[in-house]
């Protein structure tokens, strides 16, 4: 298939790239490179071994999209572009809801118009609200910040515009906590700013670039005390990605949902120390208050997408540590390094 991956040039959408390269899939980028460098495309060029054709535009721009459409044949998008961070969608919201929202009507405008009816939609475990502990997809949503509302909206978006039009193939694909990094070490996720994850928050205490992990809380009602959560390797999300896409060749839904996670929680202390072995040492840390809008568990129940997809997560918590280190321990200012 010819697939455009609008942000793909981002953190998630720069390994689902090579998968679907590597399974023969030809694949276009849009990306405008507000959260993320063009240096990522030479790199993926290296490791796909193929030409990737980018178009550096923002989705807004309904003009652009509409023209890229006419003059290529798409079969299906991808659409990871959109902004992330949920404490700066509290300080700007009407960024949040109009990047992430008219984004997103502006690609499924141009695909009615073209006749282009498979779309494979970036969704989060955000959709959960505080209910996210063992949450099967048919959980009512809800969220807890205006990041979490712009999912939750174009989730709703999508399901109108399939009620009207059934031929229409969407996949909303809820991610849990998204980790790790190419096997290669030479792409990975690298915020522009003090990372608000925790994952790379750990990765750039390990590499001297931050003093110590703040640990947000330790008197949960968890086993340790500190937060659970449901991380997945960004490989196994990328392959994810690959086997919805097929789903959506042979479903006669128009509108799925799948949870993608491992189904396993693991608290921040054990998350910290399985890096830790990673790295071969200790790393400094201090308990801190809670963080304002944490859930004390998240995790998905991934029985429907292991049934439908015939997937499941293949890579383990030490996995994604090495990787992660490795990614970041070679490129220790990220793309800048
Ligand atoms: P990312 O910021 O690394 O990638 C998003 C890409 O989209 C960036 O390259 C950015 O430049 C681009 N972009 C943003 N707005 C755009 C616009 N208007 N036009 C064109 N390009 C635009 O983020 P990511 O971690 O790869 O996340 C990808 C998607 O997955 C996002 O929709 C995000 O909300 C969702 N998601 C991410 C996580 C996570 O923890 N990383 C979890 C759940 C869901
Ligand atoms: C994980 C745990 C923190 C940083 C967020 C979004 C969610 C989704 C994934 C997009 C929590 C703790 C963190 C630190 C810490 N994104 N922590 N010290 O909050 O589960 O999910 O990213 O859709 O919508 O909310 O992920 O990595 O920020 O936090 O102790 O410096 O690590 O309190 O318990 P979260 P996270």
């Amino acid at each position: 298939m010819k697939i455009l991956v609008s942000g793909g040039a981002g953190y998630i959408g720069s390994h689902t790239v090579i998968q679907l390269v590597a399974v023969g899939h030809d694949v276009v980028i849009v990306d405008n490179f507000s959260n993320s460098r063009p240096t990522v495309l030479g790199r993926l060029e290296a490791l796909t071994g193929t030409h990737l054709p980018v178009h550096a535009f923002d989705l807004r721009d309904y003009d652009k999209t509409e023209h890229l459409f006419a003059s290529e044949n798409f079969d299906a998008v991808i659409h990871f572009a959109g902004h992330k961070a949920v404490g700066e969608s509290v300080e700007q919201p009407l960024e949040y809801y109009e990047n992430n929202l008219v984004s997103t009507f502006s690609l499924v405008r141009a695909m009615q118009r073209h006749d282009v009816d498979k779309l494979v939609f970036s969704s989060s475990a955000t959709v959960y609200g505080t209910d996210q502990a063992g949450a099967t997809e048919d959980r009512p949503t809800s969220a807890t910040n205006p990041y979490g509302w712009t999912k939750v909206m174009q989730e709703q978006v999508l399901r109108d515009i399939a009620h009207a039009e059934p031929r229409m193939r969407f996949a909303l694909l809820r991610y849990f906590n998204p980790v790790g990094a190419h096997l290669s070490g030479t792409i990975g996720e690298d915020p522009s700013d003090t990372p608000n994850n925790l994952m790379p928050f750990i990765a750039q205490v390990a590499v001297g670039r931050r003093e110590k992990l703040s640990v947000y809380g330790d008197d949960y009602d968890t086993p340790d005390g500190t937060c659970i959560r449901d991380y997945i390797h960004v490989e196994d999300l990328a392959a994810g990605h690959v086997a919805a896409l097929e789903a959506l060749g042979r479903t006669d839904e128009a509108v799925n949902v799948w949870n993608l996670g491992s189904g396993r929680g693991t608290s921040v202390l054990e998350m910290l120390h399985a890096f830790e072995r990673a790295v071969g040492r200790e790393l400094p840390y201090e308990i801190a208050p809670r963080r304002a809008g944490d859930v004390a568990s998240s995790y998905a129940d991934v029985s429907k997408t292991n049934r439908e997809l015939g997937w499941s997560t293949q890579k383990s918590i030490d996995d994604m540590c090495a990787d992660t280190w490795r990614w970041q321990s070679q490129n220790p200012q990220g793309y800048s390094s």
